[in-house]
C-alpha cells in the first residue's frame, strides 16, 4: 500500500497523495507551523503578503468572514483579531482546524466558528458571507477541485461582498528564480499542481463561477505584486 494511503480517510485524494508531508501528518504540522519555516518557504515574504492582505481586509460591522482553508502562521490569528463578528474557518482536515483553534485560544471575546468541510462543497447557504479569504490554496489544488472551489466561494458570498486573494502570480516567466532551471523542477515537485495555476488566468476563472450563481465579479483596487511579480495580493468585489 502506498505510503500516503494511510491518511486518506475522508481527505481528497490530492490532499492525501501530495501534501500528507504538509498538511496531515502531526510532524509536518509541527514542522512548518514556525514562523522562520513559513518565511523560508515564501522566500522572506511573509511578513509583506500578511501585511498586503491584512491591508485590503475591512470586514463590515457584524459582517460574515469566511477564512477558506486553514494556514500555517499568523493570519488567522490577524484576521480574528479584526473582525468583530468572529470568524469562520472551513477545512477539509481536522487537525490543521485543531491548530486553528489553539493559535485563536486566547481570543476569548472573539469567537472562531471552525468548520470541517470539502471547499469543494460547502455547507454554507448560499450568499451568507461578506468577505471570504483565500491565502495560497488555489495553486494547491488540482483544475476540477480549483474549479468547483471557486464556484462554492461565489455561491456563499453576497452581492456587495469581497474576495481576498492572495497566491502566486501568472506564469513569472522573467523572474530569475523561474528561469534557474533546477528551482522551476524542485518548485514543480513539491507544488505539482502550481505549473497548471500559472497558466491559468484567474480573474476569467473567478467571472466564470460567478456567472454559474448569475453574479459577476470585479478586481477593487490595485494588485500588490510582491517579489518582483512572482506573488500577488488581489480583491475582488462581488455583484449581480
Ligand atoms: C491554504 S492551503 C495552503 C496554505 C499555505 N501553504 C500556508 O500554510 O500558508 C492548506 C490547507 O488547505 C486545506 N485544504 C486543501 N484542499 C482542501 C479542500 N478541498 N477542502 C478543504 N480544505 C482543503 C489543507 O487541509 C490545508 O490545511
Amino acid at each position: 500500500m502506498p505510503f500516503y494511503r494511510r491518511f486518506l480517510a475522508g481527505m481528497p485524494e490530492y490532499l492525501a497523495r501530495y501534501y500528507w508531508w504538509a498538511y496531515l501528518w502531526r510532524a509536518g504540522i509541527w514542522f512548518f507551523d514556525h514562523q522562520p519555516i513559513i518565511n523560508a518557504i515564501l522566500f522572506g515574504q511573509y511578513q509583506r503578503l500578511m501585511a498586503e492582505t491584512l491591508r485590503r481586509y475591512h470586514p463590515q460591522p457584524g459582517g460574515r468572514t469566511l477564512q477558506l482553508t486553514c494556514v500555517y502562521g499568523s493570519l488567522t490569528p490577524a484576521l480574528l483579531a479584526r473582525t468583530n463578528a468572529g470568524l469562520h474557518i472551513a477545512d477539509v482536515a481536522p487537525q490543521q482546524l485543531d491548530l486553528a483553534r489553539r493559535k485563536t485560544a486566547q481570543s476569548l471575546d472573539k469567537p472562531l466558528y471552525p468548520a470541517c468541510m470539502n471547499a469543494e462543497s460547502l455547507g454554507y447557504a448560499s450568499d451568507s458571507f461578506d468577505t471570504v479569504v483565500l491565502f495560497f490554496l488555489l495553486h494547491e489544488m488540482p483544475p476540477s477541485a480549483r474549479e468547483n472551489t471557486l464556484a462554492e466561494m461565489l455561491r456563499i458570498i453576497h452581492p456587495g461582498g469581497s474576495i481576498l486573494i492572495t497566491e502566486y502570480c501568472e506564469l513569472p516567466e522573467r523572474h530569475c528564480l523561474y528561469r534557474f532551471m533546477p528551482f522551476r523542477w524542485l518548485l514543480a515537485r513539491l507544488e505539482p499542481f502550481l505549473p497548471g495555476f500559472w497558466q491559468e488566468n484567474l480573474q476569467e476563472k473567478l467571472q466564470h463561477a460567478a456567472a454559474i450563481h448569475g453574479k459577476y465579479i470585479r478586481q477593487y483596487g490595485k494588485q500588490a505584486s510582491l517579489f518582483s511579480g512572482f506573488y500577488r495580493v488581489i480583491e475582488y468585489r462581488v455583484f449581480i
